[in-house]
């Protein structure tokens, strides 16, 4: 045998979006790519912002030796200088350069966050429903990741996490906005979600990290605005990436923080700089650093999303759906009407729309529909919708 037993059983674990994109494949070679409504993928179509073009001039024309070589593993540092001006701002705790590390987009981060605090058998709390590589990033370093369900709402449920954390239990993966609910975290939420930890990291005899995903952090509708992690306790990392807020996902550059009162600073610091390099990473790509640190608070027109969710809402409303609106990212994740998920699918399916089942995110009974296409697409797959649902019934 080649390939490995545990990489055949994650193959199949992770199939439900490239099943789905697969299956866009072929009804797109079928029935010609704009009779196909592909609500499966969250890629980003909106171009990044003409400031970015401009940017990637300047940094290109750079010329000299090293200007392509190597750097300190966590980044240059006039780039962290000017990241950690821009996360201070935004989290209104004071971070300084040397606790700001550039990494190769938000799931570089992730792993090397998973790599500096796991040891073997050491446990992760993921709420559900979940985006799917947490559960492979944590396996990627030995840990365990534990599945905490939200509550209806798709907020955290602080007594069910509460319950679920033991002495193995070493940090909380959240992300909000969330993918792929939609739903925004407010700052009342994270603060008693780092009480909680505080007081079960006491009561264990453990330091138990809060860390926060938010590569979709200025993608926020109605008013939302993006919560302080780093407020909310002190032993908690924030990551995050241009992969949506500049539409740079290909180019793999993003970033973590950590709090400068976390427990065991200096150590750690060392193992995320180390991290960074032994996974193979060894440095963010070089010039996209140059790049996003000439770019302080800019980011892609999120009203251009705003507009899209609510032509997908007028939709969804009129075919019946059930769901909490989503307040950021570009996700709606409602409720099937029939319970089985995959089945509702393939009803959509037969209309040429595409999503993704819960049951991929850890919570059967729903569909996750992405709106980072463009308007017409969702405009004209109203039909379809309606006629699904009326196929459910
Ligand atoms: C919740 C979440 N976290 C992390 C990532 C990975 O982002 P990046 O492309 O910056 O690695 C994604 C990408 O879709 C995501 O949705």
């Amino acid at each position: 045998m080649t390939v490995s037993s545990k990489m055949r059983a994650f193959n199949e674990k992770s199939s439900w979006i490239r099943r789905m994109f697969e299956e866009g494949a072929r009804m797109k070679a079928e029935f010609g790519a704009d009779q196909v409504f592909d609500f499966s993928l969250g890629n980003p179509d909106v171009p990044a912002p003409p400031e970015f073009d401009a940017a990637l001039r300047e940094a290109a024309a750079e010329t000299g030796p090293g200007v392509h070589g190597y750097m300190p593993n966590g980044g240059y540092p006039w780039v962290r200088e000017a990241l950690a001006e821009q996360v201070s701002a935004e989290q209104g705790v004071t971070v300084s350069a040397a606790e700001v590390l550039m990494t190769c987009g938000a799931a570089g981060a992730l792993n090397v966050v998973m790599k500096a605090l796991l040891d073997p058998g050491d446990e992760v709390i993921v709420l559900a429903p979940f985006f799917v590589e947490y559960h492979f990033y944590v396996d990627n370093h030995g840990g365990v990741a534990r599945v905490v369900n939200c509550d209806d709402k798709f907020q955290p449920d602080l007594e069910a996490i509460r319950a679920a954390i033991n002495e193995r239990t070493r940090a909380v993966i959240i992300n909000s906005p969330n993918n792929p609910s939609g739903q925004v975290y407010d700052q009342a939420t994270l603060d008693a979600l780092g009480a909680v930890l505080d007081e079960e990291g006491r009561r264990h005899g453990n330091t138990i990290v809060l860390v926060m995903d938010e590569p979709y952090r200025s993608i926020l509708f109605d008013g939302h605005e993006a919560a302080s992690t780093l407020r909310a306790s002190r032993n908690a990392i924030v990551l995050s990436s241009w992969s949506k807020e500049l539409s740079l996902a290909g180019e793999r550059i993003g970033y973590l923080a950590v709090n400068p009162e976390i427990d065991e600073r200096g150590a750690l610091l060392e193992a995320l700089t180390l991290a960074n390099r032994i996974l193979g990473f060894v440095n963010a790509p070089a010039l996209m650093q140059r790049v996003v640190a000439r770019l302080p608070n800019v980011t892609v027109d999120s009203g251009i999303y705003a507009r899209r969710r609510e032509l997908f809402r007028g939709i969804l409303d009129r075919a019946g759906f059930d769901y909490p609106l989503p307040g950021g990212a570009f996700y709606f994740f409602p409720k099937t009407p029939i319970e089985d998920d995959v089945a509702f699918c393939r009803l959509l399916q037969e209309q040429r729309i595409l999503a993704v089942p819960g049951r991929g995110f850890g919570t059967p009974g729903h569909i996750r529909l992405a709106f980072s296409v463009p308007d017409e697409v969702i405009e004209r797959s109203e039909e379809g919708f309606l006629a699904a649902m009326q196929a459910s019934r």
